[in-house]
């Protein structure tokens, strides 16, 4: 079986899958994080992997940037490949001077600039909310491991280059911890599907500071995400 976007076979995908948007991120996970990582799918060369964590089943699959392209794969993997926990693993940029670069968000909630949920919910304002299983688990698995984490609301944007200039006082004030592309157009599509969806988030921007971490500083502080959320996959 294949889908629009997805070329694996119908049981290659694992229940738990870590959605980065980058798909040569999909690909570094699966080589250097799980065992008897196979290659299921490439189509537009958006990579997908399964393998083993833990001795535990999981697969990771990039979703590309943006909130149309990571619902899309979000979609055909619950739907058509019967994934059920799906874990963003992404990088935001922090709106608030009490999160600061390397820190961990755990989105629990993401407001947006986006019409995407609207589409489905009459144009009335849906609350994207992540799932509360994963979330706790992900709380508990942060302090096994010694790792702060804040949780708290996002905001998912469709601009990188947003063209309003006062955007990070404007979502500061309402309490939003950071910026980033997807994570509300993936909780609403778990919810349509009943599964559960969660987004792990990186800061490497600093938004009030306008600070920005190098590249081999993302690489670190990747590594504690994918720690963390690879156990949360595996719990
Ligand atoms: N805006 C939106 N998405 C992001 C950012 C940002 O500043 N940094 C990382 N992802």
């Amino acid at each position: 079986m294949t889908t629009p976007h997805i070329q694996a076979k119908s049981d290659q995908f694992a229940e738990t899958c870590l959605l980065p948007g980058d798909p040569l991120r999909a690909k570094f996970i699966a080589e250097n994080y799980l065992q008897r990582a196979e290659c299921i799918t490439s189509t537009r060369n958006m990579l997908g992997y399964s393998g083993f964590y833990n001795q535990r089943p999981v697969s990771v699959m990039g979703t590309g940037m943006g909130m149309p392209s990571c619902m899309l794969y979000a979609e055909e993997l619950i739907k058509d490949y019967g994934v059920k926990r799906l874990i963003r693993v992404g990088s935001c940029g922090s709106t608030d001077p009490e999160i600061g670069l390397n820190d961990i968000v755990l989105a629990a909630g993401a407001s947006t600039d986006s019409n995407a949920n609207r589409h489905q919910f009459n144009g009335y304002d849906y609350a994207a909310i992540a799932d509360f299983d994963l979330l706790s688990g992900a709380v508990d698995v942060a302090k096994q491991q010694k790792k702060t984490v804040k949780v708290g609301n996002v905001f998912s944007t469709d601009s990188f280059y947003h063209p309003n200039r006062k955007l990070t006082a404007m979502l500061n004030r309402l309490h939003i911890l950071a910026v980033e592309m997807e994570a509300a157009g993936l909780y609403s599509v778990a919810a349509r599907h009943r599964a559960r969806a969660l987004a792990i988030l990186t800061v490497s921007d600093d938004l009030i500071t306008q600070q920005h971490l190098s590249g081999d500083e993302r690489e670190r502080s990747f590594d504690t995400m994918i720690t963390l959320a690879l156990a949360v996959a595996t719990d």
